[in-house]
């Protein structure tokens, strides 16, 4: 689809692209300098697919906080074994937020990256104020993954549509992630 070559003009191509459906407005980037984005990928599929990469993005990255702070303050019999594994789960998400941010700009826009913007878009609760006990702490980030899941699932079909496959193929592999890290924290919770 060579669409954006009759459409757009490159002054044109940068500013706010119409919202569809959801609560982000994904911000097109772009300068006169450079040529027009044409990675045979439509315009307004290029906007709905950052939209939502950019609620995945904020929902990955406040759960990447959580666990993180989860591993600095958990207490408890388990300490040792639950401070190791929040340590992996941290790294993990950490390491995903900028694969998530790199494909958005891949497309075309700007990657959300301000806790302004994160706590504005992100359906994961933010950090709770006082630390919780151990299982609360898991049962909190069982409900993340399964939220980050849920969100990523949700846009698959979006880029498939448009043809965009290295985008759902990122997400396809972020929602094994959070499946699994999912299951294995709610485990912990089963007697
Ligand atoms: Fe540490």
């Amino acid at each position: 689809m060579a669409r954006d070559d009759k459409k757009s003009k490159p002054a044109s191509s940068a500013g706010k692209v119409p919202k569809k459906g959801g609560t982000v407005v994904a911000q097109e980037s772009g300068s006169r300098n450079a040529p027009i984005i044409n990675i045979g990928i439509d315009r307004e599929d290029r906007a709905a697919i950052a939209e939502g990469l950019s609620r995945v993005l904020a929902d990955t990255y406040t759960l990447y906080l959580t666990t993180h702070n989860f591993h600095w303050n958990v207490t408890g019999p388990h300490f040792n074994s639950l401070h190791a594994m929040f340590m992996e789960q941290y790294t993990e998400l950490w390491n995903s937020t900028d694969v998530i941010a790199e494909r958005i700009r891949a497309l075309g826009h700007y990657a959300p990256g301000s806790y302004a913007e994160f706590s504005k878009i992100a359906t994961v609760p933010d950090v709770p104020q006082d630390p919780p006990k151990a299982t609360e702490m898991v049962r909190i980030l069982v409900k993340g993954h399964e939220t980050v899941s849920r969100i990523s699932r949700e846009f698959i079909p979006v880029a498939e549509a448009a043809g965009d496959d290295p985008t759902a193929d990122m997400l396809t592999a972020r929602c094994t992630v959070h499946d699994q890290t999912a299951w294995m924290l709610r485990s912990l919770l089963e007697d």
